[in-house]
């Protein structure tokens, strides 16, 4: 099963990523954590991203799918996995349609609403340690300043600052909202109500996968 989760930023790809890859173990890739390895690693991928991700613009198409391709390959995608982040243009869907064919395909659109992403994304910290993520003063998963799981440092990603939280938010609205058209009109396309906790909003995701229950068995 391939399972992509589609959303604008904030709208909780990540945290609902890790609650799918804990209960049925698919490996859960995240474009936007692949691009911010290689950009700490300094790869020739990680210096081409760094520009466009600080500004909150999307990296290239041919860049993007190429990792991603290459990730799919890996023997733990085998029986399945979670795409979070990717595909966001219509290009990157069109390729992505012929990659890995034949393979069940399930879309969750995760959708909140801006001024609830705004608040989100400037509660944001992520754990510098495990990358688990974390919600400061918003109601979210903890307040304290070291990750409850390993015990590292809570950072602030570069582009969760204001100005460039509303430029994500523009990029969202132009590209990437467009793929709800191209996967409502395919069988496999589910809207998810994006606000309430996180298992609230969990439920809403198992009540989907739960009707597919045999093919969720490794
Ligand atoms: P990426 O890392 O994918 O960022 P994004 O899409 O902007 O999404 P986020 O990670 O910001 O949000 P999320 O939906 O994962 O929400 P989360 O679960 O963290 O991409 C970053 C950049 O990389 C892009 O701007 C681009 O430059 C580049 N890039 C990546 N993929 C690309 C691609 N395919 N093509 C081209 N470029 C690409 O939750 C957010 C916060 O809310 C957290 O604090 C969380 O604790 C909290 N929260 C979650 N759920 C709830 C809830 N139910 N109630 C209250 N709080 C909640
Ligand atoms: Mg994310």
């Amino acid at each position: 099963m391939r399972i992509v989760l589609l959303g604008p930023p904030g709208s909780g790809k990540g945290t609902q990523g890790e609650q799918i890859e804990k209960q049925y173990a698919f490996p859960r890739i995240s474009s936007g954590d692949l691009l911010r390895a290689a950009v700490q690693e300094k790869t020739p991928l990680g210096r081409q991203a760094e520009a466009f991700m600080n500004r909150g613009e999307l990296v290239s198409d041919e860049l993007v799918v190429d990792m991603i391709r290459e990730r799919i390959a890996a023997p733990d995608c085998r029986q399945g996995y979670i795409l979070d982040g990717f595909p966001r243009t219509l290009p990157q869907a069109e390729r992505l349609s012929g990659i890995d064919q034949g393979r069940r395909e399930l879309v969750f659109d995760i959708l909140v609403p801006d001024e609830a992403i705004i608040r989100r994304l400037s509660a944001r910290r992520i754990c510098s340690g495990c990358g688990a993520i974390h919600s400061f003063h918003s109601g979210g998963s903890s307040d304290a300043a070291t990750c409850a799981a390993c015990g590292g440092r809570l950072i602030q990603r570069d582009d969760d600052r204001p100005e460039v939280i509303k430029h994500r938010l523009e990029v969202y609205h132009a590209q990437t909202a467009p793929l709800q058209e191209f996967y409502r009109n395919r069988s496999v396309y589910h809207r998810i109500e994006g606000l309430g906790t996180v298992e609230d909003v969990f439920q809403r995701v198992k009540d989907v996968l739960e009707t597919y229950s045999s093919e969720l068995k490794h």
